[in-house]
């Protein structure tokens, strides 16, 4: 089998490049290198069925080259930053929307009929549902969950007069080894500068699931793998809520700090389209035998680590 992944340089990318190469697929990474890096790939370097191309997906020429051949596009390429759409209106409609159609184009004129898309809980907005069910109506609070959602619905009417069939995944916080974004990155790198006080965006309260990058990996392909609908829609998150003064809790622990002063930006949300309570139901996924198997506090320990190590090597 030949897989192309999208975003493979990036954090949840390289994860699942290196699941397709154990489970014995060829993969083609496509990365613009924005916030990806070969270093996430470095353990794949000598392996001649790991191809990368530094491509823009909003270029449609070069994914039609590229395609040619593969069996399945696993698609994780995106502009995930949401405050960064908050100021650019259209980068998540060029980078998300724009590029998820040349996706969508490129498998119909080259015959690959398997999309498996990396979506967001950001599509539901400040759901008043909770846990959230997959099949809620939203109403959108970011361009960027506008977007992933956006992406979903063309990739689901591409399923009614194509052969593609699509499957979606609806991340709540994915952390782990690699992860160069969010809370936890956010707090060790102002801790790294000032050790005495740290700034947390909002009043502290936020609480939000925290799943390993591990357990996503495993949640993607158990979908995969056993849900055989044209359009298969997932949410991925655990049943456990996780408060961010408890994360700073641990990041100030793990950076063996003492006496760190805590000063709040205020308000609920720390910044337009933040979301401050997300619990997901995760009922659908578990119906197909996956449950997650690493605690969020003991994610969250493992991602600290690996970002306190990062300056250090
Ligand atoms: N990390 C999370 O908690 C989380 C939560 C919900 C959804 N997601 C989604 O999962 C996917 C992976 O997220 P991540 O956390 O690994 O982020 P990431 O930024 O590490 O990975 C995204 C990758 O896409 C690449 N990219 C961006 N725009 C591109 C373009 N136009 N053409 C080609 N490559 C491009 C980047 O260089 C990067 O390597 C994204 O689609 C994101 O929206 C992530």
């Amino acid at each position: 089998m030949k897989a192309i992944v999208t975003g493979g340089a990036g954090f949840i990318g390289s994860h699942v490049v290196d699941r397709l190469v154990s489970d014995g697929y060829s993969v083609t990474v496509i990365d613009n290198m924005t916030c990806g890096t070969l270093e996430n790939l470095k353990q794949h370097k000598d392996n001649p069925k790991v191809k990368v191309y530094n491509t823009d997906i909003r270029d449609a020429e070069a994914l039609n080259k590229i395609f040619a051949g593969h069996d399945a596009v696993f698609h994780l390429a995106a502009q995930a930053n949401i405050r960064k759409s908050a100021v650019d209106h259209k980068s998540d409609l060029d980078n998300n929307l724009v590029g998820t159609i040349n996706i969508l184009e490129a498998m119909i004129t080259n015959k690959i009929n398997d999309l498996i898309f990396a979506s967001s809980s950001a599509i539901y907005g400040e759901a008043t549902l909770r846990p959230t069910p997959e099949d809620y109506m939203p109403i959108q609070t970011s361009l960027y969950g506008a977007s992933k959602l956006a992406c979903e619905a063309y990739a689901e009417v591409f399923t009614q007069f194509s052969p593609i069939n699509f499957w979606a995944y609806r991340f709540s916080n994915i952390i782990g080894e690699r992860c160069r974004r969010g809370v936890i990155w956010d707090f060790v790198q102002k801790l790294q500068k000032n050790p005495k006080e740290l700034e947390i965006l909002g009043d502290g309260k936020q609480s939000k699931e925290y799943l390993s990058v591990q357990d996503t990996v495993e949640g993607i392909m158990t979908g995969y793998q056993k849900a055989h609908a044209r359009v298969n829609l997932f949410n991925l998150a655990i049943e456990e809520n996780s408060i961010v003064d408890e994360i700073a809790d641990i990041v100030i622990k793990e950076m063996k700090l003492k006496n760190v002063k805590r000063k709040y930006s205020g308000g609920q949300r720390g910044w337009i389209g933040d979301n401050p309570l997300v619990h997901l139901s995760i009922n659908r996924i578990k119906s197909l035998g996956w449950t997650p198997k690493i605690s969020s506090k003991d994610a969250i320990t493992t991602t600290a680590r690996w970002t306190i190590n990062l300056s250090k090597s």
